[in-house]
Order: structure tokens, then sequence, then C-alpha cells
């Protein structure tokens, strides 16, 4: 089984997280903790099947065979007992190709895109970038804990044509549960809305709570979108999927995805979403404890030592979503603080949204040790100001 604890350099890779430094932050001796990957080896099981695949040394086309399927229809039940298989699947190199690809099959320039901000960036750019116009449902920040501002987003829905979903929420962490899936559903009905509902965080959600597709409770007008790339590390292996039920949607988006040739497969990234989905439960079960456990030594660390710096409560995902308003720093001088101050690479609050102005991102997706080294870090760094 995976130890958690190893460091491993991934210096000279190529990836963005330590290698993209320079170019997103201007400076190298970074402690990256900031793209939302992981800083762990994926499970044995997978790099088994690489490795076996590797040996094989022709990677020519190839296409998804019923094993990729029935992977998928496979882990949606024994996961989240949702049966798919009445379901067509939908094949990306990733979910953000997929959120593209709903935007212009599903909707005209100038339509109006519902989003909840604060929200992962490409959501608002994909909207822009293809000019539709975005409608934003801020989530109400209670103590920390986001809820839904039901009035606006009925009002919102009102106009809108489709409802970007992001469940578990990137960046507050938050799980929505089956009363507020049902509400949202009921309203996007009532309104003609279709739903495009971003689950790419889902496997990594904290008991007591569970994850639960919107689609498992309305499955009409609703395109989920899964992945293992964030709960297996695998987001290099381009490989997403959506799942939707009604032939007229799935006409369309299919239609697209197969115009734009976007349906071709990686050879690579087909073997580790089977290995991921048949082989890879008990690693990731290993994998949450972990996470829980940075989780919950992150909260208490900042309520002990940091005060000041409030924590949404980290439903879901492993990106924390920390509050430093108390010192009324700019978005710049914070930026500043954990950059030069702290040496850390942390995602600034401000580009998921206004609502995000005064917060930062941290990914705990590390070994221990480098996150108690990274809280000390902004800990000095906080003292100084
Ligand atoms: C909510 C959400 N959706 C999508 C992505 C990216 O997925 P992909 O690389 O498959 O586009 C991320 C990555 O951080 C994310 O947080």
């Amino acid at each position: 089984m995976t130890n958690f604890d190893t460091i491993i350099n991934r210096k000279g890779t190529g990836c963005f997280k330590y290698d993209g430094l320079q170019m997103m932050y201007q400076k190298e001796e970074l402690l990256p903790l900031w793209v939302a990957d992981m800083d762990f080896a994926v499970s044995e099981a997978i790099q088994r099947a690489l490795a076996k695949r590797l040996q094989h040394p022709i990677f020519g086309y190839n296409f998804r065979t019923s094993d990729f399927s029935a992977a998928i229809e496979h882990w949606q039940k024994s996961q989240y007992d949702w049966d798919i298989s009445a379901y067509k699947i939908v094949t990306t190199p990733s979910l953000m190709t997929a959120l593209a690809i709903c935007v212009l099959s599903l909707t005209d320039q100038g339509d109006k895109i519902l989003i909840q901000t604060p929200v992962y960036p490409p959501f608002h750019a994909i909207v822009k970038e293809h000019s539709r116009q975005l409608l934003k449902n801020p989530l109400i920040n209670k103590d920390g804990k986001y809820e839904i501002d039901w009035e606006d987003f009925a009002e919102k829905a009102a106009q809108a044509k489709l409802f970007v979903l992001c469940n578990p929420h990137n960046p507050v962490g938050k799980v929505f549960s089956p009363a507020e899936l049902q509400r949202m559903s009921e309203i996007c009905t009532q309104n003609d809305v279709l739903i495009f509902s971003d689950e790419i965080h889902a496997d990594i959600v904290y008991p007591p709570l569970k994850h639960h597709s919107i689609a498992s409770i309305q499955s009409s007008g609703v395109i989920t979108g899964v992945s293992p790339a964030k709960s297996f590390n695998l987001a290099g292996l381009a490989t997403a999927i959506m799942i939707i039920k009604d032939e007229a949607l799935f006409q369309k988006v299919n239609e697209l995805n197969n115009s734009m040739h976007t349906f071709m497969g990686n050879t690579f990234g087909i073997t580790a979403l089977i290995a991921a989905y048949t082989e890879s439960a008990d690693w990731l079960k290993a994998l949450k404890a972990y996470l829980q456990e940075n989780r919950d030594l992150l909260a208490n660390y900042l309520a002990k030592e940091l005060p000041r710096v409030k924590m949404s409560p980290c439903e879901g995902t492993y990106l924390a979503w920390l509050d430093f308003r108390d010192y009324a720093l700019s978005d710049e001088e914070l930026m500043s603080v954990m950059r030069d101050q702290a040496g850390l690479a942390l995602n600034a609050g401000n580009t998921f949204g206004d609502e995000g102005s005064g917060f930062m991102r941290l990914n705990f997706a590390c070994p221990r040790s480098v996150l108690q080294k990274a809280l000390a870090k902004i800990k000095a760094a906080m003292e100084t100001v």
C-alpha cells in the first residue's frame, strides 16, 4: 500500500505544480500547495496495469472496449449505489473539455449560464470565452460555512439555459446534501434549465457525509461529469467522462464531441481508469483517511496557532479555503506575504471570483511533514504582518 508520508521529488517531470512555479509565481523555490493534484504515488494496481500495457510496444489507435464502461458502471454502483447501466457515456480528454462541449452544443451565443461563486476559474472562463453570459448565484458565507441563496438561485434560474454545479464544491469544500440537490433540481426543472454537474471531486468526501449525484435524484436534463483524475491522481492521462440519460441530450453532446474529434482515447488513460475503478477502492479508502487527518491537522493548527485565519469546513476535496480577511490585506499584499515571506505557492482566492477576495486556497494532498512545514511558514509570515 502507498506510504503517503513519502516525499517524491516531482521537479523536472514537467508538472505544472513544481515546474510551473517560475511561470506563475515568478519564483522557483516555493513550497507548492496550489494546483489540484496530489504529491502521492498512484495505487500499485494502476502502476501494475500501466507497466503491463507498456510491455506491449505498440501504441496505435484504440477504442474503448466494454471493460471501460463496465469499470465506470461498477464504480458508480459500488461506491454510490447509482445504477448507470441505462445511461450513455461520452468520453473527452478532460472535464473542462466536457464543459466546453456542453456549453457549445446545448446553448447559443448570448445565452445565460449559472454558476455558484466563488468557484473553479475555468467555469467563469469557458462561459465567457464562448460568448455566453455569466449569471452568478454567490454562495453565502455564514461563519465560514457556505449556503445557497435560494431566492437568488430561483431568480437567476428563471433566466438561465444551463446551470453548472460543482459538487463537491471547489474551492469552498461544500458537499451538497440530498435536500439541497433536490431543491436545485426542482427549480431547474421548473425553469427548463439543463444541469452540467461537475463531480470530479466526488470520491473525496469525508465521513459521515456521502456524495450524491444530482442525476441520481433527477436524471433528465443532467450531464454528470466525472473522472479518476483527482481521486486517483491521473490528471495527466487525459481521460474524463460524461454520463447522460436523455437520448436527445446525448445526441447533441456526442455529435459535437465526434466532430471535434475529442472522443479520441488515450491508451494509458483507459488502462489507468479501469485499474482505478476496479482495483483501487482500498487505496482510495486509505488515501481518504490520510487526507482527513491532514485536513484535521490543518484545521486544529489554525484554530490554535492562527485563530485569525478561518478555515471553511472542508466536507470534500483536498482543498482548504482559508479566510485571511481579518488581516485587512489587499489581495496583492496577501499574495506577497504568502509567496515572499512564507515561500509558499497558494491559489489567490480572488481568482475564483470577487467573493474570494481576502481568501487563499491551500492543497493539503501532500505528505504530512510538508503540510506541517507549510503551516509553520504561514505562522511565521503572518506574525510579520
Ligand atoms: C471542480 C473541478 N473541475 C474540473 C477540474 C479539472 O478537470 P480536468 O483537468 O479534467 O478538466 C478541476 C481541477 O482542479 C476542478 O477542481
